[in-house]
């Protein structure tokens, strides 16, 4: 049977070259080979976002009169909408995490060094995109919860000199949160988010493909490798069916609940707080001036970006214990923050 799709496909099309591509695809084994797992891990995580958000988009409705209505018709009358509607919720909370893993294993690896570069940049401009994917989410089931927390991330950008003011318009579609915001939310999550995102993803991808895994600088000595097809494969395999089953596990026993309809007359509810991966940015905004805070995050970002070129020494295959302790100080800061922000928050 195999053999015949072969011919089927061989006597149409020259696969000579795929074929040997496949055979000689390979995967460096060293005491570091298990953070591999994580890049597949995502592109998987990736896969069941966009497989529930088309699921949901049947019959969502993006207005304020009927949003929050069809997000509770999904819940109680489409058949397993509460479940589809639970993994979407989880998964944005899972791929973050695992993305969030996979770039702080690409960077403490030094991944990222000559020929890798366009791959870290390429992946650092992906979780933006998966940051405002999860931003865009959130105002969609139109609650109270949503419609404030969004006011305060939309107002946001107003202390960024020349650009703020104009950016947070555009981003309500007028002076203050309402049917525009809703509209414009929903086309940049379900139409301008997803074409940037994929196009980057299979960039990132095809570029892996090129280059192959890296191997990290400590570990060049050890030259053993495993067959991707279908070895590796085969475990990456057992990686997603067990991301899958943690998935399902919590959108079934924690399924994601939906709050009352927003009433924009009513004054903000005390507590309103972002969700967790953007707690930093909100204790940063607390504690420093705005202006500091939204300054200093702009910087970092920029040279977070910039690393592979800032990163001299690990271009050349040397050790840089200089971004190593970086890389470490951005991690204490992010962790930090954020544990800072949920207690704070919790004592208010
Ligand atoms: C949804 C987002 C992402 C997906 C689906 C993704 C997927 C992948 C995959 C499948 C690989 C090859 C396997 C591996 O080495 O793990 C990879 C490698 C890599 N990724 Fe990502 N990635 C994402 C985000 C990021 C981010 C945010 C960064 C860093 C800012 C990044 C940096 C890298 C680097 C440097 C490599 C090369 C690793 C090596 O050769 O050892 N990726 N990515």
């Amino acid at each position: 049977m195999k053999r015949r799709l072969i011919r089927f496909i061989e006597e149409r099309a020259d696969i000579g070259p795929l074929r040997n591509w496949i055979r000689q695809k390979t995967v460096p084994q060293h005491k570091y080979t298990v953070w591999y797992y994580f890049g597949g891990l995502a592109l998987f995580l990736v896969v069941v976002q966009i497989v529930t958000g088309i699921l949901l988009a049947f019959y969502y409705s993006p207005t304020p009169s009927s949003a929050n209505e069809s997000v509770r018709f999904i819940m109680e009358k489409v058949n397993y909408g509460w479940l589809i509607r639970s993994i979407h919720f989880w998964n944005a909370n899972f791929l973050i995490a695992v993305v969030l893993v996979h770039m702080f294993s690409t960077y403490f690896t030094k991944a990222y060094r000559k020929p890798r570069e366009a791959m870290w940049i390429i992946g650092a401009l992906t979780l933006a995109l998966i940051l405002a994917f999860a931003f865009t989410g959130y105002l969609l089931p139109w609650t109270t919860l949503s419609y404030f927390a969004t006011k305060i991330g939309v107002n946001t950008p107003r202390v960024l000199p020349i650009i703020g003011g104009y950016l947070s318009r555009v981003l309500m579609g007028g002076s203050d949160v309402g049917a525009a915001t809703l509209h414009r939310m929903f086309t940049l999550h379900t139409v301008v988010l997803p074409l940037l995102t994929l196009t980057l993803i299979i960039l990132h991808v095809f570029l892996g493909q090129v280059f192959g895994s890296s191997v990290p600088i400590s570990q060049s000595s050890y030259d053993r490798h495993t067959r991707f097809f279908p070895d590796h494969l085969l475990k990456d395999a057992a990686v997603w069916t067990v991301g899958l089953a943690v998935l399902l596990t919590f959108a079934t026993v924690f399924p994601a609940n939906l709050g009352s309809k927003v009433n924009p007359l009513q004054p903000a509810p005390a507590g309103t707080k972002p969700m967790w991966y953007f707690l930093f940015m909100y204790q940063s905004l607390r504690i420093y001036s705005r202006a500091v805070a939204m300054g200093s995050i702009t910087l970092g970002a920029l040279v977070w970006l910039a690393i592979p070129i800032l990163d001299r020494k690990s271009a050349k295959g040397e050790k840089s214990t200089l971004f190593t302790l970086f890389g470490i100080a951005v991690l204490v800061y992010l962790i930090a923050m954020t544990v800072f922000g949920d207690i704070s928050m919790k004592i208010h």
